[in-house]
């Protein structure tokens, strides 16, 4: 089997579970290539690959536009095998509606959307998850990838099922697709912290941001993905009416994972099944 796992990651955290479920791939004898979905990054020919994954993380309980934009490109084909990989801040089933869009695209296109997979990282905006949180999160990504690589690779089907409240829901937030470029546009860098080192400019996935004078310029075509304010070395982006909720600086994955304890209030609930499922998939065929 060869693999082509095309995947849009804005700070990282998709990138880094599309990684790893690579060298899961490859352990198992396989051929398997991650390619990141940017301007600057041209995709492989998706004819010779035997399976295309596509991974993306949650934007507003949907695909980010750039997402569908590449899926868009795709050639069209006779039924190739494809699954979604995702990754999102909370363990939400609202999160799955953002599987309706690429599955309608891929599917007029020919493709065969066999399954979906979720993987909670990191908040990238909103607010920082705590270390301990964080170390939980990975040590639940760890225990998923061999199993969600080999259901894959045993061609397994794992549909969401998404009803009309929670389609209603993201069809009512997908205002962020039109909002983000108008958004975009007024985000800029603080003068007192911008030190000019043009960081922001390599790390936006959509070339939308240009260095004039010394100092970063942004553009039409930001997609909100956050690389730009969560990757500055001195915390000098503001991003315009979310700047209450920036989170700047790379998470530390391998920290001491939190215990039941130790998870805090905010959708509780929620986190605590789906680590309880990571570490025991039987609890999922409870619910
Ligand atoms: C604009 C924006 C909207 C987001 N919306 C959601 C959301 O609806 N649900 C959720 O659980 N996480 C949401 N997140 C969090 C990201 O999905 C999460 O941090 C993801 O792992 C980031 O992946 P990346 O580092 O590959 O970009 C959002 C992040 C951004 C930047
Ligand atoms: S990454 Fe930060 S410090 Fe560097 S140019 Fe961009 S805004 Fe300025
Ligand atoms: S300008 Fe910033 S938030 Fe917008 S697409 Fe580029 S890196 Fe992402």
């Amino acid at each position: 089997m060869k693999a082509l796992l095309a995947v849009f990651s804005g700070t990282g955290n998709t990138k880094r579970v599309a990684e790893r479920m690579a060298e899961e791939m490859r352990k198992s004898g396989h051929e398997a290539e991650v390619v990141l979905i940017r301007k600057d990054v041209p995709m492989p020919a998706v004819e010779g690959y035997d399976l295309l994954i596509v991974g993306y993380p949650v934007h507003a309980f949907n695909a980010p536009r750039a997402v569908l934009k590449f899926l868009k490109t795709l050639p069209k084909t006779e039924k190739m095998p494809v699954y979604l990989i995702r990754t999102s801040g909370e363990p939400s089933k609202l999160n799955d509606a953002s599987g309706i869009s690429p599955k309608r695209i891929l599917s007029r296109r020919g493709y065969e959307v066999k399954g979906e997979f979720v993987y909670v990282m990191p908040y990238n905006i909103i607010f920082r998850h705590p270390d301990g949180m964080v170390a939980r999160m990975w040590q639940s990504v760890e225990l998923r990838i061999p199993r969600d690589t080999k259901a894959i690779l045993e061609g397994a089907e794992n549909l969401k099922h998404v009803g009309i409240m929670r389609r209603a829901a993201a069809f009512a937030v997908r205002i962020e697709h039109p909002a983000m470029p108008i958004l975009g546009k007024t985000f800029h860098a603080s003068k007192k912290k911008c030190i000019g080192c043009g960081a922001c400019v390599s790390l936006c996935p959509r070339g939308n941001i240009r260095m004039k004078k010394g100092r970063p310029h942004f553009g039409m075509h930001c997609v909100g993905c956050m690389a730009c304010a969560f990757g500055c070395p001195e915390d000098a982006v503001k991003i315009s009416l979310l700047n209450a909720w920036r989170v700047n600086g790379q998470y530390s994955f391998d920290g001491t994972p939190a215990e039941d304890a130790e998870v805090g209030r905010y959708c509780r609930k929620m986190y605590l099944r789906y680590f309880h499922e990571s570490e025991d998939p039987k609890e999922d065929k409870k619910e």
